[in-house]
């Protein structure tokens, strides 16, 4: 028999889509809650008094007077460049030649990129992220070292072999063909196997020729289980640069559609600077965008229309980008799209906030079943928050009226040392007390 637990604290529950209904009726946090784990899932959520007396027995976590929410789940990140992140002064195409190109040449040694997925996963676990979204490298092992390094930790993970044939150095390169003969091995391999899938992942119109996007199209239509990500529309250089590729292409999601890229297990990062036709075919299909704030700013790519595209019905997801993004923490992202929000002139609640890193996440990844909201049957990915953990989050926590406004100081100042407790399908993954 499995030893049962129980975490009792404040709940963060979600029922439904705060930007499609008011927030107040879709997310709410009970203040005497409990969640009960069973083995890796969770068993029942609800109130602390009648959890507690009805399972006398069960191990103990208590985070009274901490927000109990699902762990976070960030939607679009590269592990490989997990060690250049904060590089400085450049925009996307010159950041990506000058930096992260020559740091992912080095993921053709195995050695090397085992060493990085596993400081990767140790890093954002520490942060209270329980499942991320990522392109590795082109390089195979790197989606090995991911998936194994995933499996180790007894995560929910999506991974794929990034692949690029042109517009890349030597030695970053794959072919059409080599491109889906490796991603059809890494899918038979990887795919279902425990808590990982795989997402094809051409990585951006720029870097593959047409037949490489024909080739990975015609891999999707033959594994319509596998999610697919990419890159859309992040600054106005790439999207002129892929009008010059593309001449006969309608706009930047055109090249993606032309070629078997457009569907509703398809994750678009970024999505900034979209033509009015891109959303109404991105509405259309129930394509998920993925919102990268940190990144945005850092790399200086624009404001995403988050409001306005999540008002649509747009399944959207939020994350950090590692390493485009500045930062590892979803608490971080979330106070960064707070303030593109506020840059756009519409301030996201906090409810919104944890719900894109939670919900909204994971239904972006097709996940919204199994992960991203504490309920019955769903897997025990959990992170505890500590509203005062720091001295100046503690003092602004104390003259908080409500719990939100408690939650909102943390969101917007709070950093690793929030993170109070980590669960991953129920195993204790670190913690305060
Ligand atoms: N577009 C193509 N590749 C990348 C990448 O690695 N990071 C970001 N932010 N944008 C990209
Ligand atoms: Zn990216």
């Amino acid at each position: 028999m499995t030893q049962k637990q129980i975490l009792v604290g404040a709940t963060l529950i979600s029922t439904g889509n705060p930007f499609t209904a008011p927030w107040q009726e879709a997310v709410h946090i009970n203040t005497q809650g409990a969640v009960l784990i069973d083995g890796p899932v969770i068993a029942q959520v609800g109130n602390a008094d009648k959890i507690l007396a009805d399972h006398p027995d069960a191990t103990l976590h208590d985070h009274r007077g901490r927000l109990i929410c699902p762990g976070f789940v960030d939607a679009h990140v590269h592990f490989p460049q997990t060690a250049m992140i904060a590089s400085w002064g450049k925009r996307l195409i010159d950041w990506l030649n000058t930096y992260t190109f020559p740091e992912e040449m080095r993921f053709g040694d195995p050695e090397y990129a085992a060493q990085i997925a596993g400081r990767y996963l140790d890093l954002t676990l520490a942060h209270g992220t329980t499942t991320v979204c990522s392109f590795a490298t082109i390089h195979p092992q790197s989606v090995d070292a991911i998936f194994t390094a995933a499996q180790h930790r007894g995560q929910r993970i999506v991974a794929g072999k990034t692949c690029m044939d042109r517009n890349a150095p030597e030695g970053l390169r794959d072919t059409a063909q080599s491109a889906y003969d490796d991603s059809k091995a890494l899918i038979g391999r990887w795919h279902g196997q425990g808590r990982a899938e795989y997402a094809i992942t051409p990585r951006f119109s720029p870097t593959s020729t047409p037949d490489q996007l024909n080739a990975l199209g015609a891999l999707w239509a033959e594994h319509p289980e596998c999610l697919m990500q990419t890159h859309l529309s992040e600054q106005l250089d790439e999207i002129d640069w892929v009008r010059g590729l593309f001449p006969q292409a309608r706009d930047y999601l055109d090249t993606y559609e032309a070629h078997g890229l457009l569907g509703a297990r398809g994750l678009y990062g970024h999505a900034i600077h979209l033509e009015p036709r891109e959303t109404d075919r991105l509405a259309e299909t129930g394509a998920a965008l993925v919102h990268c704030p940190t990144s945005n700013s850092f790399i200086g790519s624009g404001l995403m229309d988050v409001s306005g595209l999540a008002q649509r019905g747009i399944a959207l997801g939020l994350a950090t980008d590692t390493g485009g993004g500045s930062s590892f923490s979803m608490l971080r992202t979330m106070a960064a799209a707070y303030e593109i929000g506020q840059l756009r002139g519409t301030a996201l609640h906090a409810a919104q906030l944890l719900w894109l890193a939670t919900a909204g996440s994971a239904r972006a990844l097709h996940m919204g079943d199994k992960i991203g909201t504490l309920s019955k049957g769903y897997e025990a990915d959990i992170c505890v928050l500590d509203l005062s953990s720091t001295p100046a989050i503690a003092q602004r926590s104390a003259e908080a009226s409500d719990i939100w406004e408690a939650v909102f100081a943390t969101i917007m100042m709070g950093d690793d040392r929030a993170i109070a407790d980590v669960f991953v399908g129920g195993q204790r993954r670190g913690g305060l007390d």
